[in-house]
């Protein structure tokens, strides 16, 4: 169920929570069964048309040379990525939109897996012609509090040759990978510690939205979310 709603003098659109559930279910499911969701054409398509429409008028500003590393964000490392991000608020009606959503499936997962999931981070990905990132980990085990990695595809008319995959690593061997084509509405859900993962290099504009659960590591030194 799709509602429009007037909130503080804007429309807002609601998108009925109880749509999401068979969906949200899939990927409790594959993330129970072996750790990771790869579900093409899965976004709700209000939401990945308006995520689409922000992304195409957002200036090239907003875009900045990713980092590797949490916190480390002016540390650019052209050899692992070489892709530009822009981080995700809810300060414009599209970011709401995203937050409200990904906060139901935080809400579902916590009820359906106990994850225990605290918080969410994001970012637009941009990767011009050429751009990729190389193989690595978005958590490590012990260590960070990255739990659930999410990244969604914002292309339409993606042709196999514009390259740009996604590459998840699932086993001990090269072979065991998936190559995920980042077509428009491509939901990508997985472990953040278990599966190594990279993005070959692409061929035209690739935009991409990535954001991870975390759990809550607050301790007496330090607030978490480090905001
Ligand atoms: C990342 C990442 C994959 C993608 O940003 O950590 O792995 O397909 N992105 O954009
Ligand atoms: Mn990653």
């Amino acid at each position: 169920m799709i509602r429009l709603m007037k909130r503080s003098n804007k429309i807002v659109i609601e998108i009925g929570e109880s749509d999401n559930v068979p969906l949200f279910e899939t990927i409790a499911q594959n993330i129970f069964n072996k750790g990771y969701s790869i579900l093409p054409d899965a976004l709700p398509s209000n939401l990945v048309n308006m995520l689409w429409n922000h992304v195409q008028e957002m200036p090239s500003f907003k875009f900045k040379k990713a980092g590797v590393g949490r916190n480390e964000d002016h540390v650019m490392n052209n050899v692992v990525r070489s892709d530009e991000v822009c981080w995700i608020n809810d300060e414009t009606e599209v970011g709401e939109a995203w937050q409200h959503w990904t906060g139901s499936l935080q809400t579902f997962l916590n009820s359906r897996l106990f994850l225990g999931l605290f918080s969410f981070e994001s970012h637009f990905s941009h990767y011009g012609q050429g751009d990729y990132y190389k193989l690595h980990q978005d958590a490590f085990k012990g260590e960070a509090n990255r739990i659930l990695s999410l990244i969604v595809y914002l292309n339409p008319d993606w042709l196999p040759e514009d390259g740009g995959e996604l590459v998840l690593y699932t086993g001990e061997h090269e072979q065991e990978a998936i190559k995920v084509i980042p077509k428009f509405g491509t939901i990508v859900v997985f472990l953040s510690e278990e599966f190594p993962h990279e993005v070959l290099p692409a061929n035209r504009d690739r935009f991409s939205i990535a954001g991870w659960f975390r759990v809550n590591s607050s301790n007496t030194d330090r607030i978490d979310p480090p905001i």
